[in-house]
Parts: C-alpha cells; sequence; structure tokens
C-alpha cells in the first residue's frame, strides 16, 4: 500500500469538519501534510522520574543496567523518551521499578504544564489541581514541591479518584488531600486560597489521536462548544480560587482555537484589571516553535514529535469581586487532632518500625482507630469543603500498638532503618505477584521492611523462613516483570 493511500485512509476516519479547523489554524511555518503524517506515527513513550524516590543521576544508572535508551525531555528536568528495548506501555507499567513509583509513565508534552506552572522560580506553597486524575501531573507537582506545602487534587469521575490514589500512594506523595467535586465549585467555596492552580481541563481530545486513534470517535462541533462552554466556567472558577497575585495555568490536549486561545481570551476579556499573560516563550531552548503572538504554547504533533498540546500561564495581579457564599452544608469534620502527647507516643512507635517524616510539615489526626497524617497547609481548609482523603493513612490504633499502614510505608520508611530486610530482583517480582516469599538469609527482625534498591514494598512479618506478603489485594499486579525482561524480543 502506497504511503499516500495510508494517508488518506487514516484522514478518512477523522471528521472533516476538524481537518478544515485544524488547517485553519496551522500555523504558515507547519504543514497540515506534516500534521497527519505525524499522527499516524506511533508515540514515542516516555517516563518522567520520581524524584521523590530517585534522583534522576541514580535513575539513569539503573535505566542503564536494563539498556533503556533515554533521551532528554528538553522541558522537564525529570523527563525522557524512552528509544529502545520497550515495546508497550503495558510491560514499562509492570516493571518492578515502575510498581516500585521510581518513575510514571506520562507522554512527553504532558509534562509541560507544570513544568509552566513552576517556571520563574514559582515556589506555591498551596496548589490547586482542578481535574487530576489519573495524577501525572499532582505527582509532578508533589515531586516539584518535594512533599513539602499542600495540594488539593479534585477530580470529577469517581472511579478516576481511585486511580488518583493509587498512582499518588505508589509515588510516595503525602501532601496531597483529594476531592471529588465539579471542578466549577472552588471558585466560591474556596476564594483567593491557592498560589498556584492547574486547570488540565477536559477537553476534546484532539492531541492524543497518535495514542489512541479513536479519540475523535465522539468529536462534533457541537461537542468542542459545549466542551468550550464548561472550560470557561472551569477557568473561571480557578480564577476565584487564586490569591492575588498567584499563578494559573490551563492547559489542555487539543489542539482547536475555541477549547484554547478562546477560552483564555474569555478570562482576560473577563478580569482585564485583574490578569495577565506571562509568555512561556522561553520556558525552555526550543520553545520559540510552539509559542504563539500572545505567548501561549500551542504544540502540535509533528513540532517535538509528541502529542498536540496548549498551555498557558496567568498571573491575577489583584483581587475580584467575591462569587456568592455556597448555600451548601459541608458537614462534620470527621477527624480529630491527636494531643501533644499521643502524638509524640506514635511518632516515637512510627520510628521503632522505621516511619518517619518531616514533624513540622504535619499533624496527626484521628478517626475512631485510625490515624491519619495531615499536611499542616492544608489545616485552614479543612470543614470548607468535603474531601475524599486527605494526606497519607498511618496507622489503625490496637490495645498493644499500632498496625501501619501500606502507604505510609511507602510514603516514609526511611532507608537506614534497622528492620530494613533487601530483596533481590526475582523476590521482588514474586512480592509484587502477592506471594509469600522465601529468601535464603534471615531478616533481621520479626517485623521488616522489605525493601527492592532500598524502596519500601512493605511491612511484613516473618514466620520462620517465610516473610508473609503484606501488599494490599488492589496493588498485586500478576504481570510484575523484572526490568531486565523489558526487551524487544
Ligand atoms: C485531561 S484529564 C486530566 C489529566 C490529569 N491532569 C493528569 O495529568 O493525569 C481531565 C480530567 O478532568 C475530569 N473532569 C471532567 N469534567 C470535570 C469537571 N467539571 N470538574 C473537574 N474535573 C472534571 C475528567 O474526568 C478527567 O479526569
Amino acid at each position: 500500500m502506497s504511503k499516500l493511500t495510508t494517508a488518506s485512509t487514516f484522514t478518512d476516519k477523522l471528521p472533516a469538519a476538524f481537518l478544515e479547523a485544524t488547517r485553519a489554524i496551522m500555523p504558515a511555518d507547519l504543514s497540515m501534510d506534516d500534521f497527519i503524517a505525524a499522527c499516524q506515527r506511533p508515540l514515542r513513550p516516555s517516563l518522567r522520574v520520581n524524584t521523590l524516590k530517585i534522583s534522576v543521576t541514580d535513575f539513569l544508572e539503573l535505566a542503564g543496567g536494563y539498556q533503556w535508551e533515554l533521551e532528554p525531555v528538553p522541558w522537564c528536568a525529570e523527563g525522557f523518551w524512552i528509544n529502545r528495548n520497550v515495546q508497550d506501555d503495558t510491560r514499562l507499567g509492570n516493571a518492578l521499578s515502575h510498581l516500585a513509583g521510581l518513575f510514571y509513565i506520562q507522554e512527553a508534552s504532558s509534562m509541560l504544564p507544570v513544568t509552566a506552572l513552576f517556571a520563574n522560580d514559582t515556589q506555591p506553597v498551596l496548589v490547586m489541581d482542578v481535574a487530576a486524575a489519573p495524577g501525572s501531573k499532582t505527582t509532578q507537582i508533589a515531586a516539584l514541591m518535594k512533599n513539602q506545602g499542600g495540594i488539593i487534587a479534585n477530580e470529577y469521575s469517581a472511579s478516576r479518584v481511585k486511580v488518583l490514589h493509587a498512582n499518588i500512594s505508589r509515588c510516595g506523595v503525602s501532601n496531597t488531600a483529594l476531592t471529588h467535586f465539579d471542578g466549577r465549585v472552588f471558585g466560591a467555596a474556596l476564594p483567593e486560597t491557592f498560589d498556584a492552580i492547574l486547570l488540565d481541563a477536559p477537553c476534546s481530545g484532539e492531541g492524543v489521536i497518535r495514542k489512541d486513534p479513536d479519540a475523535m470517535s465522539n468529536w462534533s462541533e457541537n461537542s468542542v462548544t459545549e466542551i468550550a462552554a464548561t472550560q470557561r466556567e472551569l477557568i473561571d472558577s480557578a480564577f476565584h480560587a487564586l490569591k492575588p497575585g498567584g499563578v494559573l495555568v490551563y492547559s489542555t490536549c487539543t489542539l482547536n482555537a475555541q477549547e484554547n486561545q478562546q477560552v483564555c481570551q474569555w478570562l482576560l476579556d473577563t478580569y482585564a484589571d485583574a490578569v495577565e499573560v506571562e509568555s512561556l516563550a522561553e520556558l525552555f531552548p526550543d520553545a520559540d516553535k510552539a509559542v504563539t503572538p500572545q505567548g501561549y504554547l500551542h504544540v502540535f504533533p509533528q513540532v517535538y514529535d509528541s502529542e498536540g498540546f496548549f498551555v498557558a500561564r496567568f498571573r491575577k495581579t489583584d483581587p475580584v469581586p467575591r462569587l456568592p457564599v455556597p448555600g451548601y452544608k459541608v458537614g462534620r469534620f470527621p477527624f480529630s487532632p491527636l494531643s501533644r502527647q499521643d502524638s509524640a507516643e506514635i511518632i516515637k512507635a512510627a520510628g521503632l518500625s522505621g516511619l518517619v517524616w518531616p514533624e513540622n510539615q504535619y499533624t496527626l489526626w484521628q478517626r475512631d482507630k485510625e490515624i491519619w497524617i495531615f499536611p499542616a497547609v492544608l489545616e485552614p481548609v479543612f470543614g470548607k469543603v468535603r474531601f475524599s482523603r486527605i494526606g497519607v493513612r498511618l496507622a489503625e490504633r490496637f490495645p498493644k500498638g499500632f498496625r501501619w499502614q501500606h502507604e505510609a510505608v511507602v510514603a516514609f520508611s526511611v532507608a537506614d532503618s534497622k528492620n530494613r530486610f533487601e530483596i533481590n530482583d526475582e523476590l521482588a517480582q514474586s512480592w509484587f505477584r502477592g506471594v509469600d516469599i522465601y529468601p535464603d538469609d534471615t531478616p533481621p527482625a520479626d517485623e521488616c521492611l522489605v525493601t527492592w534498591l532500598g524502596q519500601p514494598l512493605g511491612l511484613a512479618k516473618r514466620i520462620g523462613s517465610r516473610i508473609k506478603n503484606s501488599l494490599p489485594r488492589e496493588l498485586v499486579r500478576d504481570g510484575a516483570i523484572r526490568p531486565q525482561t523489558l526487551s524487544n524480543d
């Protein structure tokens, strides 16, 4: 089959109105033919190193051992394309190093919005991620904040809140609270609260055809108009929730002007005296290839050989009139703070099991027998909205002590703890497959912190020569694979 026939078969599947609209907005230095050719090439897999768990230098050394060929993503110091020896995302997702949270599989252009949020040495303390699942950008934000300060990560879809939580937990993120609302509520519920807000908006997904050729099956001009109306309401709400002086990044993985430039223009027109665009022209050395006259990044797939993306950065220069206070009741906050003495006791007991955290950044709370650890900077918003989860579930209290929870072990275990027991690749593979393991040598304590490459996999009981698997059932991966097996054969 000739190239031409292939291209026309491909374009036959795309709505004519989409092709026409894209042709109309294609910048003069780019061509529609290159756009269509790029959309048909498989997407280069890429990952972002999770610096909450491993430094980029150490990760590169590890990946070198796996013979992964990594090419830096120019706009994200932790991002890399994987050029060789990895066939697909599924196998990468089952690699031990992924299950242990060392990296996040994230499309390269999707790393741009968070880079834009932290540009010009922006160091926010309180951040909102309005549309957060599955969590690629929440985990990227948490890593750049070094797990300090606080993030509210919101997601409208209930099933996606679960995936968001799983990713946050796998990556050892501890400074985040999750909410489950329509993002349009925050402007009224939490006015002028955040130093920085990311609105990675729901969109028509025109930029992701490369990964998912069916992405356009629900596309229509009407649906674009409807989504753009929602996006305007979401950006309005986000703008109200932003502190004066704060930064708002608006992003989509779509290409049309209605959902991108026009939503931004609506914000600029509506709050003309209170908002400024901050140009992204110098976000990274090659940014000029995608920058628009307004200073936004409009990434067509052929420009950086990536998915399509749009990113805009705004500064709120002045307050705007507040929205009416919401009439709904939030309900009673179900947690109570632990006393100083109780906290001190728990901190001591946790330390003996190898769990340590910066005490000035977190406070301990309880709900019945459960002990939770909450980022202290989020306390002022408790009671103002209902949370699905806050921080990390630390322990369950029993008459004779505490049962430390898996997510706390992943987030707070210290590498040099006395009860640490390092296992090899083969045992780690069995661990993630959910079975008990039988190491050749004996763990140092009855309750040991099982680690692989120094990363905590769980706190487990030794019973004779066996270590009882403590991985929560929902984290078991039958396909868990040792990294060396990620080859092309
Ligand atoms: C582009 S995706 C977000 C991707 C995410 N930021 C990441 O990087 O992993 C948009 C998300 O918005 C959610 N969503 C849809 N409508 C929403 C609304 N009204 N308010 C908040 N989130 C919404 C969708 O369920 C979807 O998970």
